[in-house]
C-alpha cells in the first residue's frame, strides 16, 4: 500500500469546513471507522483491493497518536488497510514481510508461530493454501474519524498478530502476499485467552461509546456502496427487514445454516431450468454433523462463521456444484475457482437480473432469516497475480470442514448482509443489507442492555436493487415482467432476514484450536514465554478486570467451556494418537483449513490437563 492519508481530498477542503460546524457534536456516542474508499473519494478507484475483489477495507494507524484538532488530518504512523471481522486480534504484516507494521514498540511476543508445525494462525482463504509465520504482541493503535466528527481519534491497545510472513499459495504455481490485515473487533479473552481487552471495550471505558458493541455493513466496493463500520452503534438504514439474533457463547454465536437456494426477488426468470429452489443438500462430514450435534442444531444443518477475514463463500458440496449446473460458469482446477463464462448469452442476464442465492440461517429461537445475496454481486474478479488478466469469477467454494466443523460465510457474503454485535448483552445481528441505491445514514447507538436493532421494510430490498438490475424485464428472451413470484409469498416463505455474524466461526474454531494447544502448553508458556511487558501488563488493573485474566495462568479455558461442548468428547473417537495425529501440519499441508482443532479432538477435561 502507498503512502496513504487521512485526508480529505484537497477539492472537499471547503465543504468539509463548512459542514464541520455542523457534525462536530453529532456523534459522541458512537465511533465511525472509515473505509479505504472514504479517503480519495473523488477517485472511484482509490481504495480497492484485489485480487479477489474488488473490496474495501476499514483503516486505522498503527500506534499511539494525537491528533491536534478535528481541522487537522490525521498524520503520523502508517495507516493501515483491515478487513472487519469479529475475530479476537488484528493480523498486521510487518515491515519484515513487506508490510506497514513495525512491532518495535510492541510487548514482548505472547506467543510465536513459526510456519513449520504450527501453522494454526492461518485465516485468510478456506480454498487457498496459506502459510504465515509472525507472533502476538500487543501494541498502541489509533482509530480515527474522518468525517469531523467528535471524537476525532481514539488511541487503543490491540492484540496483534504481527506476521512476519504470509503467502498465498495457488494451485497454478503462483502465489501473493495478501496486503490487507484482519480488524478483529472481538475480545481478545473470549475463547482464546488470548492477552488484551478488545478494542470496543477500550473505547467504551474512555467514554466515547456508549456500549461494547459495533455495526458492519462491508457493502459492495464494486458498485461504490460505502462501507458502514461504527462502533457503540449502527446504521438503521443497513438492516432490512427481520433481523435473526443470536446468544453469543464466549464471544461466539452459533449459527446455524439450514438451506440455500436460487431464487428471483423480482423481474424475469433468467435461469434455462423453469425452477430450481433448494440446492442444499446438508452434509456427511462427521465433524460438521458432530458440531451440530453438540450445539443440539437440527440434523441436516451447518455451522457457519460470517467472516470478513476470509473473502469467498465455503459451503459443503455439492452445495456450489449444484448452483454451477444452472449457471454460466466453468470450474478452473488450476486456480481453484468458478470461473463465469462471460461469452454465455445467460451470463449478463443472470448477473443483471434480480436473482440471488438465499442462505437460510436459523437463529437462537429457531426462527429463519433468508439472506439474498444477488448474483449482481457474486460476480467478482480474479486479477493479478492470479491471473494475467481480470477474470469474472463465482466465489462459492464446496470444502469439507477441515476437520473444524463448521464453514464460512466471507466478504463475498456480507457484501449483501449487515453483522452486529453488542458484546455487553453477548448478542450477535444478522439481516439482510441493502444494495448501492441505499437510504439516508440513520445512526443509531446501542446501549449496553440493547438485545435488537432497528431495521427498514422488507421491500426496501428490491427497491435498493431496481437500478442496477436492468435485465428485469423481457429485454433479451423468453418470459416477462415482474410476474415470476409474488413478492409477499417470498417474504413469507423465506425472504426473511439472514442473520449471520462475523464473528462465529471464528470463534468456534478458535475455541477448538485453542483448547488443545492451550492444555499442553498453557501452564508453560505463559510462564516462560511472557516478557517482563507482558507480566507487568498482566498485573495493571486493564488486566485485572478482565475475569478471565484473573483467573490467572492455570486451566481457565476448560472452565469457561460451555457445558455442550461436553458432548464433543463422546463420539469414541478420542484416543491419544488421534489426537496428536490430524493436526500436524507440516504433515498435512494438503488441509487449507484455517483451524486444526477437529472436533473430535475435544478430549475430557481430564485428558487435556494431563498433557
Ligand atoms: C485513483 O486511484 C488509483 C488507485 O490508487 C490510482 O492509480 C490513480 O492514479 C488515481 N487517479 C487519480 C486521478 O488520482
Ligand atoms: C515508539 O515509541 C517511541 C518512544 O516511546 C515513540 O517516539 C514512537 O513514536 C513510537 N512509535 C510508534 C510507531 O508508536
Ligand atoms: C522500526 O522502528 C525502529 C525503532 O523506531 C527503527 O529503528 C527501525 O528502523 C524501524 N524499521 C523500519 C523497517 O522502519
Ligand atoms: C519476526 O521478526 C522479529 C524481528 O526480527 C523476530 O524477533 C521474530 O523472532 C520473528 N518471528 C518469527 C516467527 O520469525
Ligand atoms: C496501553 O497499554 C499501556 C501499558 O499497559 C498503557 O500504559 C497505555 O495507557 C495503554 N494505552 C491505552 C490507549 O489504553
Ligand atoms: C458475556 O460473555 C462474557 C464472556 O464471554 C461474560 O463474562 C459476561 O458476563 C457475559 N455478559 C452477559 C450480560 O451475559
Ligand atoms: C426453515 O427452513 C427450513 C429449510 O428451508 C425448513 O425446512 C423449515 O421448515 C423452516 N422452518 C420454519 C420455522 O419456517
Ligand atoms: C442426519 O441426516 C443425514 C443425512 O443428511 C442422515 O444420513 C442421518 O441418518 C441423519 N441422522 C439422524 C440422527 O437423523
Ligand atoms: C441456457 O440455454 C442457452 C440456449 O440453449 C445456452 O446458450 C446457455 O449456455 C444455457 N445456459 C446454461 C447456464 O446452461
Ligand atoms: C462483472 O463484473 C465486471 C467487473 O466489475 C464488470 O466489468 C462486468 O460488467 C460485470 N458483468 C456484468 C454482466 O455485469
Ligand atoms: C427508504 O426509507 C423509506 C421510508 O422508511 C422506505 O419506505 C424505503 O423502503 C426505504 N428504501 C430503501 C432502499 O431502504
Ligand atoms: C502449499 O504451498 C507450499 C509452498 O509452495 C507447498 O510446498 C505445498 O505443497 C502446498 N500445499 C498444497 C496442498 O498445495
Amino acid at each position: 500500500m502507498g503512502a496513504m492519508t487521512l485526508n480529505l481530498s484537497a477539492a472537499l477542503g471547503a465543504l468539509v469546513t463548512l459542514l464541520a460546524a455542523s457534525f462536530t457534536d453529532a456523534a459522541t456516542e458512537v465511533f465511525q471507522v472509515p473505509f479505504t474508499t472514504d479517503l480519495d473519494v473523488l477517485n472511484a478507484t482509490a481504495g480497492l483491493y484485489g485480487p479477489d475483489g474488488p473490496w474495501q477495507a476499514a483503516v486505522l494507524m498503527m500506534g499511539t497518536w494525537k491528533r491536534a484538532s478535528l481541522y487537522e488530518p490525521m498524520d503520523g504512523g502508517p495507516v493501515v488497510p483491515l478487513y472487519p471481522s469479529g475475530l479476537n486480534f488484528l493480523q498486521v504484516l510487518t515491515t519484515e514481510a513487506g508490510g506497514e507494521y513495525n512491532r518495535s514498540n510492541a510487548s514482548a511476543p505472547y506467543k510465536e508461530y513459526g510456519n513449520s508445525g504450527d501453522n494454526t494462525m492461518r485465516l485468510i482463504d478456506l480454498n487457498a493454501n496459506h502459510s504465515t509465520e509472525g507472533a502476538i504482541v500487543i501494541d498502541g493503535v489509533t482509530l480515527v474519524n474522518n468525517r469531523m466528527e467528535l471524537p476525532g481519534y481514539s488511541n487503543a491497545n490491540a492484540t496483534i498478530y504481527a506476521m512476519n510472513a504470509s503467502t498465498i499459495h495457488f494451485p497454478n504455481g503462483r502465489s501473493y502476499v495478501p496486503e490487507v490485515g484482519t480488524l478483529g473487533l472481538g475480545r481478545p479473552f473470549d475463547v482464546l485467552e488470548l492477552p488484551g481487552t478488545g478494542i470496543v471495550d477500550q473505547l467504551k471505558a474512555q467514554g466515547l461509546i456508549t456500549s461494547s458493541s459495533f455495526g458492519l455493513h462491508i457493502g459492495s466496493a464494486a458498485f461504490g456502496q460505502r462501507g458502514s463500520l461504527i462502533l457503540g452503534g449502527y446504521e438503521e438504514n443497513r438492516i432490512i427487514g427481520p433481523v435473526a439474533t443470536f446468544k453469543n457463547v464466549l464471544g461466539v454465536p452459533v449459527v446455524f445454516l439450514v438451506d440455500v437456494n436460487i431464487d428471483v426477488e423480482i423481474g424475469r426468470w433468467p435461469f434455462n431450468a423453469s425452477e430450481i429452489g433448494s440446492i442444499w443438500e446438508g452434509t456427511t462430514d462427521e465433524y460438521g454433523q458432530a458440531a451440530v450435534k453438540a450445539y443440539s442444531g437440527k440434523n441436516g444443518s451447518v455451522i457457519i462463521d460470517p467472516n470478513g477475514a476470509v473473502p469467498g463463500i465455503y459451503l459443503p458440496g455439492p452445495t456450489c456444484a449444484n448452483a454451477a449446473k444452472h449457471l454460466p460458469v466453468r470450474y478452473d482446477s488450476a486456480l481453484g475457482y468458478y470461473l463465469w463464462n462471460t461469452d454465455d448469452p445467460t451470463y449478463a442476464s443472470i448477473v443483471r437480473s434480480g436473482a440471488y442465492m438465499g442462505f437460510i440461517l436459523s437463529d437462537s429461537d429457531a426462527k429463519n432469516v433468508t439472506i439474498k445475496v444477488p448474483f449482481t454481486l457474486l460476480n467478482l474478479t480474479l486479477d493479478s497475480p492470479i491471473v494475467d488478466t481480470p477474470t469474472s469469477y463465482f466465489p462459492c467454494h464446496d470444502v469439507t470442514s477441515q476437520q473444524n466443523g463448521y464453514w464460512e460465510l466471507g466478504r463475498a457474503f456480507l457484501q449483501a448482509a449487515f453483522l452486529g454485535v453488542n458484546y455487553d448483552t453477548n448478542t450477535t445481528f444478522i439481516a439482510q443489507a441493502p444494495g448501492p441505491n441505499m437510504n439516508q445514514s440513520v445512526v443509531h447507538t446501542l446501549k449496553p442492555s440493547d438485545t435488537s436493532v432497528v431495521s427498514g421494510p422488507v421491500d426496501s430490498f428490491a427497491e435498493s436493487w431496481r437500478p442496477y438490475w436492468t435485465a428485469l424485464d423481457a429485454a433479451s428472451s423468453a418470459t416477462s415482467t415482474d410476474t415470476k413470484k409474488p413478492l409477499g409469498a417470498a417474504a413469507i416463505g423465506g425472504i426473511v432476514i439472514g442473520v449471520i455474524a462475523g464473528l462465529a466461526l471464528a470463534l468456534l474454531g478458535w475455541f477448538f484450536w485453542w483448547r488443545r494447544r492451550a492444555a499442553r502448553a498453557l501452564a508453560v508458556e505463559m510462564d516462560s514465554q511472557e516478557g517482563e511487558e507482558m507480566a507487568a501488563k498482566r498485573d495493571s488493573k486493564e488486566y485485572r478486570d478482565m475475569p478471565e485474566m484473573g483467573a490467572g495462568q492455570a486451566y481457565p479455558v476448560y472452565e469457561l467451556g460451555p457445558s455442550n461442548v461436553a458432548e464433543l468428547d463422546s463420539p469414541g473417537k478420542l484416543a491419544v494418537s488421534e489426537l496428536d495425529s490430524p493436526v500436524k501440519i507440516n504433515e498435512a499441508p494438503g488441509s487449507p483449513g484455517v483451524y486444526e482443532m477437529p472436533v473430535h479432538s475435544f478430549a475430557s477435561r481430564e485428558e487435556l490437563m494431563k498433557r
